[in-house]
C-alpha cells in the first residue's frame, strides 16, 4: 500500500557502504512497524491490516527485524564506521502499539546489544488510542521507551469520523496522564483540514490538546493523497473538497494558541520540546530505518528497504533487504539543506545559498513580501512564509 518507492543503485555486493561525508554525526534508529488495525481513509503509508498483509505474522516479522539489526551493524564495522551509541529511537508505523512490550523489548535489546544508547537516548513510541492502555504504557517504560507520540488527530468525533479513525475523543486524556504518570515525555499529533472540519471545531480540538499539558504537539495540515479512499470520496463528491485558504487560518489559530500555552513553535508543523529523532532527520544526520519501505541515511548514501512486508521478510533471511540506493553529491546535499532547514526555525546559512546560487533577485522579492527574514547570517520564514515554504524553495532553487 502506499505510494511506490524511487528506483536507485543496486546494493553493492561486498556490503560496504564507504563514507561521503565523513563519520562524525551522531546515529538514530527508526524502525517501521507496518500494522494497523483499520485503515483510515486518507493515510497512505506503508502499513496493512490483517485482512491486507495475509501470510505475514507479527512475530515473523519480529524476527526479521533482528535479523536486519544484526546485519546492519556488520554493514556499517565492515565499511570502516566506528559503531556508535544510538542518540535516538523512533518505533514508527503503521500502529506500534500493536506490538507487546515484550516484542519491543527485545528489539531495543537486540540494538543495545549491536550498537548500545546513549545514557540519554530518546526512545519515541508512536501509539494509537485505542491499542493504548495505562497497564501497557507501564510495561512501556520499563522497556526503555521515554517518550510517546500519540495519533490523536482530532478532539471532535464528527471529524474522527470523516477521517475513519476508530478512537473516541474521551479515550485521550486518560492515556496521557498515565503516559505523564510512568515518567513518559508526551506528545500529540494532530491533524487539520478534513473535510467538513470548522474553524470553530479546529479551535475546540486545540483547547482540548493544550489542556493535556503534553511538551510538544505536531500539527498536520491533511494531504489528500492520490489513490486514497478520501481522494475518492472528493472526486466522486461525496465529501467536500479541502479549502487551502482556511488551512492557512488554520495553521495560523494553532500558531496563536500553541505559543500562548507555552508551547513555541520550531518547525512548520511543530511546536514544543523538540523532537531530537526529528531534528536528526533535518541536519542529515545518519540513521538506519529498519522495517519494509524504510529510509536510511548513513554518510552520504541513501538506501531504502523492500517496501511490502512479505518481500521484505523473505529478502532479510538471507540477504540485504535494501532495494535501492543513491549516492548523495554535494549539489543535492545544499539542495535538501534549504528544503529542511528552511521548515525550521533556525532557518538555512547564507553560506548555503551562496553555494547554491540563490537569485538574490529571488531572495530580496521574498524579503520585500515579508515571507523570509535575514539574521545572524541566517534566512528564515516568518509566520507567513511558513504557509507558503515548499514554494518558496521551489522558487529560489529554480529562479
Ligand atoms: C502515519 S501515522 C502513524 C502513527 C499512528 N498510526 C497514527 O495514525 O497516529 C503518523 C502521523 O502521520 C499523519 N498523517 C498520516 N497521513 C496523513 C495525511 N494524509 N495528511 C496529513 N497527515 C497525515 C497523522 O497525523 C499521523 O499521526
Ligand atoms: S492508524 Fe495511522 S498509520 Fe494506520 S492507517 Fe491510520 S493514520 Fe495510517
Amino acid at each position: 500500500m502506499g505510494s511506490a518507492l524511487p528506483i536507485g543503485l543496486a546494493w553493492p555486493e561486498d556490503d560496504v557502504i564507504a563514507p561521503l561525508f565523513g563519520v562524525d554525526k551522531s546515529f538514530h534508529v527508526y524502525v517501521h512497524i507496518p500494522f494497523c488495525e483499520v485503515r483510515c481513509g486518507y493515510c497512505d503509508f506503508n502499513t496493512y491490516t490483517a485482512k491486507e498483509i495475509g501470510s505475514v505474522s507479527q512475530q515473523d516479522f519480529h524476527n526479521a527485524i533482528i535479523s536486519e539489526i544484526e546485519r546492519s551493524s556488520k554493514v556499517l564495522s565492515g565499511s570502516g564506521y566506528p559503531i556508535r551509541p544510538i542518540s535516538t529511537l523512533f518505533f514508527g508505523g503503521g500502529t506500534p502499539s500493536l506490538f507487546s512490550a515484550d516484542q519491543l523489548a527485545s528489539i531495543v535489546s537486540a540494538l543495545k546489544d549491536q550498537f548500545d544508547f546513549e545514557k540519554n537516548a530518546e526512545i519515541t513510541l508512536e501509539a494509537n488510542p485505542e491499542s493504548t492502555t495505562a497497564q501497557y504504557l507501564e510495561e512501556l517504560s520499563q522497556v526503555g521507551i521515554n517518550r510517546l507520540s500519540m495519533g490523536v488527530q482530532s478532539f471532535d468525533a464528527d471529524v474522527l469520523k470523516t477521517l475513519e479513525r476508530v478512537h473516541r475523543p474521551e479515550l485521550v486524556a486518560p492515556l496521557v496522564s498515565a503516559a505523564k504518570n510512568v515518567g513518559l515525555a508526551t506528545s500529540i499529533d494532530l491533524i487539520y483540514g478534513a473535510p467538513g472540519e470548522s474553524i470553530e471545531s479546529w479551535r475546540h480540538t486545540l483547547e482540548a490538546a493544550v489542556e493535556l499539558g503534553t511538551g510538544h504537539i505536531s500539527a498536520y495540515s491533511l494531504i489528500v493523497e492520490p489513490g486514497t479512499k478520501l481522494a475518492r470520496q472528493i472526486k466522486s463528491g461525496e465529501v467536500p473538497e479541502t479549502d487551502d485558504d482556511l488551512d492557512a487560518e488554520k495553521h495560523q489559530l494553532a500558531d496563536n494558541i500553541l505559543s500562548e500555552a507555552g508551547l513555541a513553535w520550531y518547525e512548520v508543523s511543530n511546536w514544543g520540546e523538540p523532537s531530537r529523532h526529528n531534528q536528526a532527520y533535518w541536519r542529515s544526520f545518519d540513521w538506519w530505518g529498519y522495517g519494509p519501505g524504510a529510509h536510511s541515511h548513513i554518510s552520504g548514501n541513501r538506501f531504502w528497504n523492500l517496501k511490502h512486508p512479505l518481500t521484505y521478510q523473505q529478502a532479510v533471511a538471507t540477504k540485504t533487504p535494501v532495494a535501492g540506493v543513491e549516492h548523495i553529491d554535494a549539489r543535492t546535499r545544499l539542495e535538501e539543506m534549504l528544503m529542511l532547514e528552511l521548515r525550521t526555525k533556525e532557518g538555512v546559512s547564507t553560506s548555503v545559498l551562496e553555494a547554491l546560487q540563490v537569485s538574490p533577485h529571488a531572495l530580496e522579492g521574498f524579503f520585500a513580501q515579508e515571507f523570509l527574514v535575514i539574521k545572524n547570517q541566517r534566512v528564515s520564514v516568518t509566520a507567513t512564509g511558513r504557509l507558503f515554504v515548499d514554494r518558496i524553495v521551489l522558487d529560489l532553487l529554480t529562479n
